[in-house]
């Protein structure tokens, strides 16, 4: 299927690496807002300037060097500086292998607390994104960890994960993002059918709106959303309780219609060198997007 064929190119640490040195190609460029933050900060503005908040995420995954994480960690020190002088109206998603998860967890929590103490200063949130099953309970004890300290962090629920209803309810008074999960898991851990996740994604996006502390709803699916809309309306629900999120580049008209709706919505905006694994990602959810693929190779 090519699912899994995108899943696993994602995971080729190879092509991971090799992608790096080269600008962003195959098309990467529509969903992924530059490779430095000069050109990133310009895109956050011009979103901004529609009603839309940001959610900067600085790539990079496969970390297995320290010299690496400590440089991620540096870059995204100076993207919350880069957030706070230029005014704009973003905060940070961030993945902990980038930072060092898979070399000392102890490490990893250290560049965490830099990170989460320096945005504090600025009230900035930070949310740890959720990676594959592996680090799924290793990134719930950063999160509890950093908690003990600071109160601008959040992370995200995977719906496709059996678990993930009872990590709802323990997580419930966190800011919370909740998706319906990008990695290939077995069925030990995880729903398989469709179906049967976007029932318990909506299961659980109802089960926080109603309980929760903030719910950051983020998808593509109309259908989702169009439910959400009449959720909210039936359970007087205030729009201050929850947003609507996606990714750079994708069903762009439809953003800019919830925000000019009124909702809070927030864009997920990917910058930097390492965009290979999540371009990757992106073509194994959704095969249409081959097209931006296809229209890069022969506009060359
Ligand atoms: P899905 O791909 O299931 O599509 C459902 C339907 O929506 C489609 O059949 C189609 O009708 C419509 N649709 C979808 N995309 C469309 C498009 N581009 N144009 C037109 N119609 C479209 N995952 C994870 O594991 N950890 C994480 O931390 C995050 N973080 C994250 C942040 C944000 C902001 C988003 C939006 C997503 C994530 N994800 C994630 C990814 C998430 O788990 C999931 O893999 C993708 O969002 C794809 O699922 P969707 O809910 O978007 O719809």
């Amino acid at each position: 299927m090519l699912k899994d064929l995108f899943i696993g190119l994602s995971q080729n640490q190879f092509l991971n690496s090799a992608a790096k040195k080269y600008g962003l190609k195959l098309g990467a460029q529509s969903v992924v807002a530059g490779t430095n933050i000069e050109e990133t900060i310009r895109s956050i503005k011009e979103l901004n300037a529609q009603g839309i908040s940001c959610t900067v995420d600085n790539l990079g995954e496969f970390v297995y060097k320290r010299e690496e994480a400590t440089e991620a960690k540096e870059q995204i020190l100076e993207v919350i500086e880069a957030i706070h002088e230029n005014k704009a109206d973003a905060h940070i998603s961030l993945k902990p292998t980038q930072l060092g998860l898979d070399i000392d967890y102890n490490f990893c929590l250290e560049n965490l607390r830099e990170i989460v103490g320096r945005a504090s200063k600025y009230d900035m949130f930070i949310n740890i994104d959720m990676e594959d099953y592996s680090h799924l309970q290793p990134s719930f004890d950063l999160l509890d960890e950093l908690s003990k300290e600071y109160s601008n962090v959040g992370t995200v629920i995977q719906a496709y994960f059996y678990r993930a209803e009872e990590d709802i309810k323990k997580y419930k008074d966190y800011r919370l993002r909740i998706v319906k999960g990008a990695y290939k898991e077995p069925e030990e851990y995880a729903y398989q059918d469709k179906k049967d996740i976007d029932t318990n994604f909506v299961k659980l996006i109802e089960w926080h709106l109603l309980n929760g502390k903030f719910t950051s709803i983020a998808t593509h699916d109309h259908h989702v959303i169009n439910h959400v809309k009449e959720f909210v309306k039936a359970n007087n629900i205030p729009n201050d309780k929850f947003e609507f999120q996606m990714l750079y580049g994708f069903r762009k008209d439809m953003q800019l219609q919830l925000a000019k709706e009124g909702y809070n919505f927030t864009t997920y905006v990917p910058f930097g060198k390492d965009w290979y694994g999540y371009f990757m990602r992106r073509l194994a959810e959704r095969p249409q997007n081959l097209n931006l693929v296809a229209k890069q190779v022969f506009t060359k």
